[in-house]
């Protein structure tokens, strides 16, 4: 490939792209697909540092990557996220919501209000709030927010009140942010993962009585016989980010045809499939 036909495949160039949660999993390979394409990627997790990253993601060439710790749970912080990174970049042109959390199983009898409220402050208020002060930016640069939901907010799942609740908020505040922020020329979308193979995954996955057992469950929930990957819902997101510029407040199912013909996918039935 000659330097110029790989300069215009650089989909990203002079893009500046938050990522929340970049540390691990979907939001990592986000990260690195969009430095790969050019993108000048800030990254936060609630970790200290993440070193080793940001020194592969240098050696990756094109864009660059620099972490900034944020707990995505506290809005001093989050403010601290959006000043910094225009004070580094000068400007946002897109949003990515991604931090989040999905806990064991928990029976409602099990739940406590706090939980609950704990994980809506995460997983849905955490977007909300980066949202909120990212847009002054974003309405500047006509640039757009991508917000990592889940199938489960549509179809469900058992032994997971909180977690589905959440992610049923996320799709639909999706929805109504970009009809506000339509006459910004803002786009906001979400994706809806299915089954995509994570540490999130793995970490459930050894929670439970036979891990084995629940990965090959995982596998089975999808027509296509295994789960996504991290990259997979990267290159989604590089769609929505870049090409998909008719698409506003759309939720991009990334489930490999998980919700298809009434949850039957293979010749295994009532057994309990696992999404999140
Ligand atoms: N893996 C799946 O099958 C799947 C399916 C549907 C939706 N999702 C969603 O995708 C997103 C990423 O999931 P994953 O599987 O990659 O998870 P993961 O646990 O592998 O990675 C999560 C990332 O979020 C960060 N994070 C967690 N709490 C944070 C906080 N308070 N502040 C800042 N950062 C925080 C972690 O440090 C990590 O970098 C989540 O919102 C999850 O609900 C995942």
């Amino acid at each position: 490939m000659t330097s110029r036909a790989s300069e215009t495949s650089l989909r990203c160039r002079g893009k500046v792209v938050i990522v929340t949660g970049g540390t691990k999993g979907i939001g990592e390979a986000i990260v690195r697909l969009f430095v790969r394409n050019g993108a000048s990627v800030i990254f936060c997790s609630k970790e200290e540092k993440a070193d080793a990253l940001e020194m592969e993601l240098r050696e990756l060439g094109s864009g660059t990557g620099s972490f900034i710790p944020c707990d995505v749970t506290k809005e001093d912080e989050i403010k601290r996220l959006i000043e910094e990174t225009v004070k580094i970049h000068g400007r946002i042109d897109c949003l990515i919501n991604n931090a989040g959390w999905h806990p064991p199983d928990q029976a409602i009898e099990d739940t406590s209000a706090q939980e609950f409220h704990d994980l809506l402050n995460l997983n849905v208020i955490g977007y909300f709030l980066t949202a909120k002060y990212a847009l002054p930016h974003l309405r500047m640069t006509q640039g757009n927010i991508i917000n990592i939901s889940s199938l489960v907010g549509i179809i469900g799942q058992k032994n997971a009140i909180p977690y589905v609740a959440t992610k049923g908020a996320v799709t639909a505040m999706t929805k109504a942010m970009a009809v506000d922020e339509s006459q910004y020329n803002v786009r906001v979308n979400s994706i809806s993962p299915g089954n995509i193979w994570t540490p999130l995954w793995e970490e459930l996955a050894s929670h439970s009585v036979n891990p084995e057992e629940m990965v090959l469950r995982g596998n089975d929930a999808q027509l296509l016989g295994r789960m996504g990957t991290a990259e997979e819902c990267a290159k989604a997101a590089l769609y929505l980010a870049v090409d998909g510029t008719f698409c506003t407040g759309i939720d991009l199912l990334l489930t490999g045809g998980a919700e298809l013909n009434y949850a039957v996918k293979t010749q295994q039935k009532n057994i309990d499939h696992k999404y999140f």
